[in-house]
């Protein structure tokens, strides 16, 4: 496995594997790797020849009281991981790099941007579109994996690659889970076991609207109530909001009655210090 360090380093790898016509796969990632992440190699070697990972505590998705200076760092197990998961090469950019002194474009789209998370962490989405478009652009990729785990990031994403008509197939791959249902997230390992225990609430209310909707229902307001009542019960869970939205572009259904669309049911709630969110797909 190429550990890439410099924008030279990534583009000349870039331009050798593209004369050698071989077909790029990109995981973006911020590292402190878990299962998640290693599932999204694994679907991203079925679409190319060569798969490249980047590892990058990206600064500009992050707010100013947000976790960024904390946010855990563990180098040397994420490069054993992803080397024994069979990846090409690795980008670990400097930030210096990536956003020097002079950097001042930044990508943003608006509605789907705004709403759930984006309401809630102005300009989060912004810094992430733009370092995932220049991760799309140093890379040369073909294909980029993203997982539902972070539902909307995908959706911001899939709409800029759609508004840009950027040359890229979007992956969107499935969440995994801890054994005991909860997410598997980079920032669990913020949680003290009686957080952790208080997070599994997440999981378990959306897991009962799932069923009450596989069970038939398909009135919003009474699939959510469902689910409102396993949060009520969990009152160290801060709940920041708990929604059903369009699969499609997570359009706000609030007005509708029933349910007629493919839909997805997404929660963020804060456990102690920890910002954590989930989400389940209710298809038709
Ligand atoms: P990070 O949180 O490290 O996640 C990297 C990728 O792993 C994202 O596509 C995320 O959805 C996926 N992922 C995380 N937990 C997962 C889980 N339990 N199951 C499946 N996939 C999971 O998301 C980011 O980094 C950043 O915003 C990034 C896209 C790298 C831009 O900086």
């Amino acid at each position: 496995m190429k550990a890439l360090i410099t924008i030279e380093e990534v583009t000349s790898m870039r331009n050798q594997w593209r004369r050698d016509l071989q077909s790029i796969a990109l995981v973006p990632t911020m590292g402190a790797l878990h299962d998640g992440h290693l599932s999204l190699i694994d679907e991203a070697k079925k679409y190319a020849d060569k798969v490249i990972a980047t590892i990058f505590v990206n600064p500009t998705q992050f707010g100013p009281n947000e976790d960024f200076a904390k946010y855990p760092r563990t180098l040397e197990d994420d490069m054993k991981a992803l080397e024994s998961r069979g990846v090409d090469a690795v980008f670990l950019p400097n930030a210096a790099d990536i956003y020097p002194d002079d950097f001042q474009t930044m990508i943003s789209n608006s509605k789907i941007s705004l709403q759930l998370c984006g309401a809630n962490r102005p300009g989060h989405f912004d810094g992430v579109l733009t370092v995932v478009m220049k991760l799309f652009q140093l890379t040369g990729a073909n294909t980029a994996c993203f997982g539902k785990k972070d539902y909307q990031q995908l959706k911001v994403i899939e709409r800029m690659v759609k508004d840009l008509n950027l040359d890229i197939q979007i992956v969107g791959c499935e969440l995994i889970r801890d054994s005991d249902g909860l997410a598997l997230s980079s920032r669990n390992r913020y949680l003290s076991d009686e957080d952790r225990s208080t997070a599994k609430c997440l999981n378990e209310a959306l897991k009962v609207v799932k069923q009450s909707y596989d069970s038939g229902v398909r009135s919003i307001n009474e699939l959510l109530a469902a689910g409102t009542k396993v949060l009520e019960g969990a009152p160290g869970a801060e709940v920041e909001y708990f929604e059903i939205r369009s699969q499609g572009n997570l359009a706000d259904l609030s007005d509708c009655e029933n349910l007629e669309v493919d839909s997805v049911v997404l929660v963020a709630a804060k456990v102690g210090e920890t910002r954590l969110i989930d989400n389940i797909e209710l298809s038709q």
